[in-house]
């Protein structure tokens, strides 16, 4: 148990803005911009906690399957979220990433985004990625087909294929592994977020709703994260052992 511990990175699974429109007998719409407010207010109460990396699944590769209208409305809504708060953001020191599949997106989406990463660049106190059309399959296909075009120019031989290798072409590479994944909406299930990262994050899964999703919920994720412990495929003891090793 580590009651001091503050996650560097957390990853959140924002669902359930559908249901909550619907249960105020709203459009789905008017939950996704409940849902990007909520997103905002996430993003500076990490950072005031001193977290330091924060990825937010906004789309999913499977969610272009969804109505026409909705996905149209999305992309909308995500053009619109990136011209107001860049500023705000910029301002407070946050730098944004887009991971996901670019080609797929509108080339003035595509456009901005970039532009946004370019400006924040070289802020330091929150790295915060967006995940836009994403996929964990498609991040580690994507990873698979850059070593392989590694392997074809003879710049790595089959045999150095390794797990740090993989990681390295991954859409996060160079960042810190997800120590704690938050999904809200009730499901228990990973969606096909961040599939290779999250291999060793802890849980936290919750009723809320993503746009009712507040402080109040953040820190129960965070209290549960700091109650835990985190073996990595040790034991307990050989945990204590370490400590007592660390503390000498
Ligand atoms: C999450 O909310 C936002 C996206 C997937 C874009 P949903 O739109 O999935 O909301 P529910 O799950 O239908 O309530
Ligand atoms: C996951 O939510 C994707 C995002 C939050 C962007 P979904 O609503 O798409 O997930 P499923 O369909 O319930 O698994
Ligand atoms: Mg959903």
């Amino acid at each position: 148990m580590n009651p001091t511990a503050t996650p560097v990175h957390v990853a959140i699974i924002m669902d359930g803005n559908g249901r909550w429109a619907r249960q105020r007998m709203m459009p789905r719409q008017a939950g996704h911009r409940a849902g990007v407010r909520a997103a905002r207010a996430v993003v500076e109460a990490c950072a005031r906690r001193g977290i330091s990396h924060l990825s937010l699944f906004a789309f999913s590769s499977e969610n272009w399957r969804r109505p026409q209208r909705e996905v149209g409305a999305l992309m909308r809504l995500f053009l619109e979220a990136l011209e107001r708060e860049v500023d705000e953001l910029h301002g407070n020191g946050v730098r944004l990433r887009f991971i996901g599949d670019r080609s797929s997106l509108s080339a003035e989406l595509q456009a901005r985004m970039a532009a946004a990463e370019e400006r924040t660049r070289d802020n330091a106190r929150l790295v915060l990625v967006v995940a836009l059309a994403y996929g964990g399959r498609w991040d580690i296909a994507q990873a698979a087909r850059a070593l392989a075009d590694d392997v074809a120019a003879g710049e790595l031989a089959p045999d150095q294929v390794d797990e740090a290798h993989l990681a390295q072409r991954l859409a996060l590479a160079g960042m810190p592994d997800p120590d704690l994944l938050i999904r809200t909406g009730g499901e228990h299930r990973i969606s096909n977020f961040l599939l290779w990262n999250l291999a060793y994050s802890e849980c936290w899964f919750t009723d809320c709703l993503w746009p009712d999703f507040g402080e109040a919920e953040l820190d129960a994720a965070l209290a549960r994260f700091a109650a835990v412990e985190r073996r990595f495929g040790l034991t307990s003891e050989q945990l204590v052992a370490e400590e007592g090793e660390d503390a000498c």
